[in-house]
């Protein structure tokens, strides 16, 4: 392999992958999955500190919501390429052009489908016009950035001889970067070896540009297929946080990265992510969505470094590495500790945010999340890292929400109907509202419909706790359901009915956002 000349990244060593995460684009698109502008902007602020190469923000033509939040990430964030989607239309390109045309180093993802099910049925396209298509879209794109990408969707589905003219036309038109997806997550990693290997000897230029990999994990087998097209000449790797993505998801950053973090003899490529920040990230993108991961997800499941059985904990007594393959701390686990309790001073927990990977919140932000720890410190004899992550997230996304919780009191018990006393900030104008229930979340949930009339269906209720412990916060999930439109929010508080309130809230917010936002047609995977 010679060393690629890359237009925005230099000279690239022949080890090195280049990691593009696009969990704010084919993550975000998943249903249920959706954030706003202030969340996107949180998030992307902690990718760029995990150190990901090329951030893809978002899908600029598919909402007035979608362009501004590519635009305003390619304003304010420092470090990593800001990519935006487009299909090949002009308008696509264009509108992605302009979202990201304030960023310190840019790119344009177009994308096309190339295999005979998706031109035939979902492009009634002709191989010849898409072939044209290829060459026009990368072509428009260049005169915006010298660094395009270019997709072939359902790449993995695509016949050999055509993909690779594709393939070739992508790059005379001047695209430095070429992805072939496995869209429908159909491949094994053997077709992916065979499928990159094709591609570096059978077109003219391809080691001369960044063969990519983008993988959905229908069969479970997206990170295997990633590292086998990596191990036949892929150099960049497409991936979302958590595995986030369509349908079964997208290749887990973390489980790709820690693979080749702890199996260099049979991955031997270089990466710049800083693992440490994997768990924060991890955690930041489960609050922001409401997701949390299944406790034995590899990596950032909370059951990925525990050892229940004796014959284990007696190894690990022994000698961590008899079943520890990488240490909880190389991805950000810290062993729980102890924080302040009610007499710290806010100095110390600016400190304390510091080292649970926060950057600077503000004073405002600074100020909101101090209050609520000393009110938690208050309720709860002993406050844990995880407690504080947890209202931190919590009432630091809420920032510019439209819907604002302040007050609750709630009278429940055996022989009277619940009742509830809510007051909430709706535009910044607070109103009350006083309902019964057949229980005392009904009470609560019929007193936000008081304050806030909707149509939405409540799909999903669910509690867990956020430590362990009688006094532990809860951390309540819920799904809310408008015109087949999911969402999911996410509230925290040592009072269970005060984290369901706040997760109600939290899901209406998300709502709103997602009622002025209209898919485009055709836009897939
Ligand atoms: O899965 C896919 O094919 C995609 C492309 C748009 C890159 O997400
Ligand atoms: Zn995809």
């Amino acid at each position: 392999m010679t060393t690629i000349n890359h237009p925005n990244f230099g000279a690239i060593d022949e080890q090195r992958v280049i990691i593009f995460d696009t969990t704010l684009r084919d993550g975000e698109q998943s249903p249920g999955f959706s954030m706003n502008i202030d969340e996107k902007l949180r998030m992307a602020e902690t990718l760029a500190e995990l150190g990901v190469d090329v951030m893809e923000a978002g899908f600029p033509v598919a909402s007035a919501g979608d362009f501004e939040s590519v635009r305003r990430i390619a304003e304010t964030v420092k470090g990593p390429v800001i990519t935006g989607l487009a299909r090949s239309a002009p308008a696509d390109i264009v509108r992605a052009a302009e979202a990201v045309k304030a960023a310190e180093r840019r790119r344009i993802h177009t994308f096309i489908s190339t295999s005979p099910l998706h031109m035939k049925y979902k492009l009634r396209m002709e191989p010849e016009a898409v072939l044209a298509a290829v060459t026009a879209s990368v072509t428009l794109a260049r005169q915006y950035t010298d660094d395009v990408e270019w997709s072939a969707e359902d790449g993995t589905r695509t016949e050999a001889d055509f993909l690779c003219r594709c393939v070739e036309a992508a790059i005379k038109a001047g695209a430095t970067t070429i992805n072939i997806p496995d869209t429908v997550g159909y491949a094994v990693p053997e077709d992916m070896a065979r499928i990159f290997a094709m591609v570096r000897t059978r077109v003219p230029g391809a080691d001369k540009i960044i063969l990519s990999t983008h993988c959905h994990n229908d069969l479970g087998l997206a990170v295997a297929n990633t590292l086998a097209a990596v191990s036949a000449g892929a150099r960049q790797i497409e991936c979302t946080i958590n595995g986030i993505g369509e349908r079964a998801g997208n290749t887990a950053l973390e489980e790709v990265v820690m693979a080749i973090r702890t199996r260099p003899d049979a991955a031997p490529y270089t990466h710049n992510i800083e693992t440490t920040r994997i768990l924060r990230t991890s955690k930041l993108l489960a609050t922001v969505t409401g997701f949390d991961v299944q406790p034995n997800k590899a990596i950032v499941g909370r059951n990925a470094f525990a050892h229940e059985s004796g014959i284990h904990q007696d190894g690990m007594l022994k000698n961590a590495a008899t079943y520890e393959i990488m240490t909880p701390e190389s991805v950000g686990w810290q062993k729980t500790s102890l924080v302040m309790g009610k007499h710290s001073g806010r100095a110390a927990f600016r400190d304390k945010l510091k080292t649970l990977g926060y950057g600077d919140l503000g004073d405002n932000a600074l100020q909101v999340a101090f209050q609520r720890f000393k009110d938690l410190a208050d309720r709860k004899k002993v406050v844990y890292d995880d407690d504080i992550v947890a209202l931190v997230d919590d009432e630091v996304m809420r920032d510019h929400q439209r819907i604002k919780f302040v007050d609750l009191e709630v009278w429940a018990g055996s022989k009277s109907k619940p009742r509830a006393l809510l007051e909430l900030e709706v535009d910044g104008v607070r109103q009350s509202a006083d309902a019964l229930g057949d229980g005392p979340v009904d009470a609560v949930f019929t007193a936000v419909h008081m304050i806030f009339p909707h149509e939405a269906a409540l799909r999903l209720f669910s509690i867990g706790a956020v430590t362990e412990g009688t006094d532990a916060q809860a951390r309540c999930t819920v799904r809310l359901e408008e015109e087949g439109k999911l969402v999911d929010g996410q509230g925290a508080d040592t009072d269970t009915i005060v984290a369901a309130v706040r997760a109600y809230i939290h899901a209406l917010n998300k709502l709103i956002t997602k009622r002025a936002r209209t898919e485009p047609a055709a836009l897939s995977a």
